[in-house]
């Protein structure tokens, strides 16, 4: 069965998979606002690092039609758009990529029309759309290039490792199709190795549960679902030989921010010698941020972890810490998988080179 996508845009309304629904109910969110989309991306409607970039991309778009013909009110128009949707969540770097680029291109538009008669009176905000339109787009089928490759890359090794745990949800739910770290996993699966995947369940807000074993499931991938208290024990018998997971953000040094429990999960493969593999775009790797110390670690609320699926599970008033994501250090990635190959145990300079000879 197919897995549904996150995010389809059809007639000039941008449709979202509410995956806080999941795996129970498959409803799409209807947006014709740039104000329900950032609701979307606060409440994780549409989550993931890729995946709510395209979705801010296409939110650029929502009504711009009908915006005011005046370039210096579209211009503004455009500017508040940005700032707002850039503000949604903050680890995720691919946000503010996404958002930046329709930036770009509404920019030169801009520089176009200043420097020529322009289009008719009526039709600017029309034009405008069209180009971002566009430009949305070629995000949506470069992402999906991106982990088509991500997956031709890493396939093989899990041909040779087919014992797979997997945090969080980094499959297609989380990016334009496919996936980043359950990429490999889907080609290997697609190519006859017998891939086993364990799921850790990813509290608070279960996206493994909830996601990635719904996505395994329909593609036909055996996995099983363990609690994030039990990572250790599974390794300990034995029962998996890789470890892959997605990430939000990579700074410069190749430390990787991904949702809160990875590190542990690095901590232990260390401890087991377990390969661990980030799996990511280069969308995702943010050279402007030197080291993972200054990626800014989104909080949520305490709700998340006082309750479970809205039932409380705490005395109500418990101080609680709820921090989203956490960062592995480079020093324990056995290699960071991109769409332009497999960079081994990152680092500044690995990184640096990478980027220089891959274009
Ligand atoms: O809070 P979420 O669900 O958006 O967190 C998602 C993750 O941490 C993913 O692993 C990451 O964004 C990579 S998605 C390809």
């Amino acid at each position: 069965m197919e897995i549904p996508r996150s995010v389809v845009f059809e007639d000039g309304i941008l449709r979202i998979l509410d995956q806080t629904l999941l795996p129970g109910r498959e409803v799409y969110l209807e947006c014709t606002s740039v104000s329900q989309v950032i609701k979307a991306i606060r409440e994780l409607s549409v989550r993931g690092a890729p995946a709510i970039g395209i979705a801010a991309a296409y939110a650029m778009i929502l009504g711009l039609e009908s915006c005011s013909d005046d370039q210096s009110g579209l211009r503004n128009e455009v500017l508040a758009r940005a700032a707002q949707l850039k503000a949604a969540r903050p680890t995720a770097v691919n946000l503010c990529w996404a958002v930046d680029r329709m930036l770009d291109n509404a920019e030169s538009f801009f520089d176009l029309q200043w420097s020529q008669s322009g289009p008719e009176p009526g039709q600017t905000g029309q034009r405008l759309a069209g180009i971002l339109k566009d430009a949305a787009d070629l995000i949506y089928e470069e992402d999906k290039k991106a982990c088509q490759a991500i997956g031709e890359n890493a396939w093989q090794l899990v041909a040779r490792y087919p014992q797979v745990l997997t945090h969080c949800n980094a499959g297609s739910l989380a990016v334009s199709e496919l996936g980043t770290a359950l990429a490999p996993i889907y080609l290997a699966s697609q190519r006859g190795v017998p891939v086993h995947v364990y799921v850790d369940e990813t509290r608070p807000l279960l996206q493994g549960s909830r996601l990635t074993a719904f996505e395994l499931g329909r593609r036909g991938v055996d996995c099983t679902l363990i609690s994030d208290n039990m990572a250790a024990h599974v390794m300990a018998l034995g029962r998996v030989d890789l470890v892959i997971v997605g990430a939000d953000r990579v700074a410069a040094n190749g430390d990787a921010a991904n949702k809160i429990g990875t590190l542990n999960l690095a901590i232990l493969c260390k401890h087991f010698d377990i390969p661990f593999y980030v799996a990511c775009p280069c969308s995702t790797i943010d050279l402007d941020t030197e080291t993972g110390s200054g990626i800014e670690i989104e909080e949520r609320a305490a709700e998340e972890v006082r309750q479970v699926l809205g039932q409380p599970t705490a005395p109500v008033d418990v101080a609680v810490f709820n921090p989203a994501f956490d960062v592995t250090p480079a020093a324990l990635i056995t290699g960071l998988i991109t769409e332009k190959g497999i960079i081994d145990r990152p680092s500044y300079q690995r990184l640096r080179v990478f980027e220089s000879s891959s274009g």
